[in-house]
């Protein structure tokens, strides 16, 4: 099975990946041993793109599963030489990898891998479109402390436009029935709109009465052209502070599935809140959900 786009899955699927995550991450946490389900087998891990969280968690991941990994970079690559593209899949993919994991700014580059590399390939990201796993993991991060993902009020601010953690977590959101707000400046909200999303420009009208905020970074690498504003004048209109929590959601939970950019999105105090954050669940929830996606992928 590849996991490359929410698209693709079923809530079905997508609640079986859950339910083994979440006995994953007990294991994780109580220290018991977990069965090697995949001893032996052999993970490509292909970014070429910057990555700590998802490419350290997916190693984590198949080591916990008895796998073996290869971590391959770009800079490390024949890419830099002039190698094509599909050149360099097929050449992967004639060593038989047993998956490919990859993340790439290029777009088409899942799709490219399905078709060239002829074994289990997961999405760590690709350009401004999706980010299967990362939903995934907010996911269970969310379920895990609200018991449910239905009927619950998301709201996502920042930068959706160019995210592709914004893209993959509409699509799972909606599919789980999660009633969905997009906050954040004209220029970083979608062009295309769905009627059944709010969006909106005013941040206080936007996380009032959430029951989750989730913040995201500018991708100041992936904008056409220049802001118009600073990160200060960003911070003052659609930073989240403590003071804008107590007023407009007092009883959010926040999440930032990372890097974060302190006082440009979220103030320090916010995501250093043990009472609000769920910023290092998500990241421990991490591992757990690509053990289950792994096995899933390689073992379906
Ligand atoms: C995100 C990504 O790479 O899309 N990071 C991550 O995987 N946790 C978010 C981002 O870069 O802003």
């Amino acid at each position: 099975m590849n996991i490359t786009s929410i698209t693709h899955m079923t809530r079905e699927q997508m609640t079986a990946i859950l339910d083994k995550a979440e006995i994953y991450l007990k294991k994780i946490q109580a220290k018991e041993d977990i069965p090697e389900t995949l001893k032996g087998k052999v993970i490509l891990n292909a970014f070429f793109e910057d990555s700590t969280r998802t490419r350290v968690s997916f190693e984590m991941a198949a080591y916990r599963l008895g796998a073996h990994v290869i971590p391959f970079s770009v800079a490390s690559s024949s890419l830099k030489k002039g190698e094509a593209v599909i050149d360099t899949l097929q050449t992967l993919g004639a060593m038989h990898p047993d998956a490919f994991v990859v993340r790439a700014t290029q777009g088409d580059m899942p799709r490219l891998a399905e078709e060239h590399i002829g074994c289990p390939v997961l999405n760590a990201g690709n350009g401004t479109y999706e980010h299967p796993t990362q939903a995934l993991l907010d996911a269970l991060t969310i379920r895990n402390y609200f018991g449910r993902l239905d009927g619950l009020r998301i709201a996502i601010c920042g930068d959706i436009k160019h995210s592709r953690v914004a893209g993959s977590n509409i699509l799972l959101l909606q599919k789980f029935g999660a009633e969905l707000r997009l906050v954040g400046p004209e220029d970083l909200l979608p062009t295309t709109r769905d009627e059944n999303i709010v969006y909106e420009t005013d941040f206080a009208q936007g996380i009032a009465g959430a029951d989750v905020v989730m913040m995201l970074r500018i991708q100041k690498e992936r904008l056409e052209t220049k802001l118009n504003y600073t990160d200060a004048v960003y911070f003052s209109e659609y930073g989240l502070t403590q003071e804008r929590l107590q007023k407009h959601t007092p009883t959010a939970m926040v999440m930032h599935p990372g890097p974060m950019n302190r006082e440009v999105e979220i103030a320090g105090d916010v995501a250093d809140d043990p009472e609000k954050s769920l910023i290092l669940k998500q990241v421990e929830a991490g591992v757990a959900v690509r053990m289950a996606c792994l096995e899933a992928a390689i073992l379906n």
